[in-house]
């Protein structure tokens, strides 16, 4: 993937030889390499792991239960609290904010089912499994596994659908007498009540959590990213004005973003560290590979509805967590102009700072080592990246 991204620099930058100017006249390899970026070349959004992944009933579940905002602790927060879909499903905070205060800036789900891992870190490998997690955070929806379970299950509407979909689904006797509160994720009264249950239903409450998971990924994958300019730049090379254009040029020429942000999402899928990370306090990736590979929701565990050996993502997953410490995901930057602020801590609330720190960052006497190529650009051409941006 990256030597593929190199060639397609290397393309480009002996392709821009002798077009200064910013008029559209591309050439053949520019126009290459920006239609690579363009929505037709985004990879399937398939999940092997979810069999309800491409289920239209499992989606219109999904739809309702994204939106319904009983599922939480103070019956007022729903996955759209901060997934707005008139903000490209962020919500504009430089860190969400539900029950609590949390650390990270929320992502746009337009596209995501096109990702390879998610969150910042990447700690879940499918969008089922994501789901999940936001239910059980203290921080979000703060709800346990018995309550999701049993709140889901007891109302006639959502227990009609559950039966369609689901094979055993406990009877209402049985989620009468759950425990309130019991998960294998909460504190140690939780945990203990959990421990407590039998075997059998506690896989049966993990199954239910998990179908949870997956109505909701079937609707979260639906989302995709509205077509740009770029998308059809092949039909009307000239819809760019020039600044885009010369903006355009930069990003996939002497500014070298398409090192990391390629492809129809703009993002090549790995996790680079680009000085943005907190020494000691979020060292992103490097924090989260052991828990995805023992996480019981993963594309291997007994919930996934894969077969185990087709889940190479997670076989090949490093073991080297210096590689990877300060490491972030690289974010799609399609819609960027309506994801402010911006970086996994939200800690830029426009573009033009993300530019500047970009042209500063990267720098050989910048403070920290980090993963960046050197990058020097003019006042006007970080005002043409800027606008190219805007474009996505
Ligand atoms: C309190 C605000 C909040 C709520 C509620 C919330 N999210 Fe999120 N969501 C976030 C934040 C913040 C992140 C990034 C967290 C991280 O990377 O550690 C995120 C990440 C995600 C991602 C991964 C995006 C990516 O690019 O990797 C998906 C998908 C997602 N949320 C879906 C959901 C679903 C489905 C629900 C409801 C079950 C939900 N979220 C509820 C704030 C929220
Ligand atoms: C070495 C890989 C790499 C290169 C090169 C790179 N980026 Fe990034 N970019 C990242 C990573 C990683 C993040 C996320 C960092 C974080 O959240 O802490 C990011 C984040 C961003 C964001 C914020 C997106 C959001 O939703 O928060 C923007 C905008 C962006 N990059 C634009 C650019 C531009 C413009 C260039 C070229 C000047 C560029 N990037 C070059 C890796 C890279």
């Amino acid at each position: 993937m990256k030597t593929f991204t190199y060639l397609l620099l290397l393309v480009a930058l002996l392709g821009m030889k002798g077009t200064h100017s910013t008029n559209h006249n591309w050439t053949a390899p520019q126009l290459a390499t920006l239609q690579s970026l363009s929505r037709a070349n985004l990879p399937p959004a398939t999940d092997a792991s979810n069999r309800f992944a491409q289920h239209p009933p499992a989606l219109a579940l999904g739809r309702e239960l994204f939106f319904d905002r009983r599922l939480s602790r103070n019956r007022n927060i729903a996955c759209a609290t901060c997934h707005q879909p008139d903000k490209a499903f962020s919500d504009g905070k430089p860190v969400a904010i539900a029950l609590a205060t949390g650390t990270r800036n929320t992502p746009s789900l337009l596209g995501v089912a096109h990702q390879d891992w998610f969150f910042w870190d990447g700690r879940k490998d499918s969008l089922w499994s994501q789901a999940l997690e936001p239910l059980e955070n203290p921080a979000e929806h703060g709800l346990t596994r018995t309550e999701v379970v049993r709140l889901l299950l007891t109302d006639t509407h959502y227990r009609q659908q559950y039966q369609a979909l689901l094979k055993n689904i406990p009877t209402l006797d049985a989620l009468q007498q759950l425990p309130t509160a019991a998960s294998p994720q909460g504190n140690l009264a939780q945990l203990q009540a959990w421990k407590q249950l039998p075997q059998a239903q506690r896989e049966q409450i993990d199954a239910v959590f998990a179908a949870t998971g997956k109505f909701l990924a079937a609707y979260v994958s639906s989302l995709s990213p509205a077509p740009n300019k770029l998308d059809t730049l092949a039909q009307q090379p000239a819809a760019l004005t020039p600044n885009e254009s010369a903006g355009a040029k930069l990003f996939i020429g002497k500014a070298q973003c398409i090192l990391c942000h390629s492809g129809a999402l703009l993002s090549n899928q790995t996790f680079q560290n680009i000085g943005t990370g907190i020494l000691g306090k979020d060292s992103g990736r490097a924090a989260v590979l052991d828990t995805l590979r023992t996480d019981r929701f993963n594309c291997q565990g007994k919930h996934s509805d894969a077969p185990p050996e087709s889940c190479t993502e997670l076989q090949f997953l490093t073991r080297s967590r210096h590689a990877v410490t300060g490491a972030f995901k690289v974010p799609s930057l399609r819609n960027v102009a309506k994801t402010a602020p911006y970086f996994h801590n939200g800690r830029f609330a426009t573009l033009e700072q993300v530019v500047d720190y970009y042209t500063q960052a990267a720098q050989p006497n910048a403070q920290d080592d980090n993963d960046l190529p050197l990058i020097q650009l003019s006042d006007t051409e970080a005002q043409q990246l800027l606008a190219f941006l805007k474009v996505l």
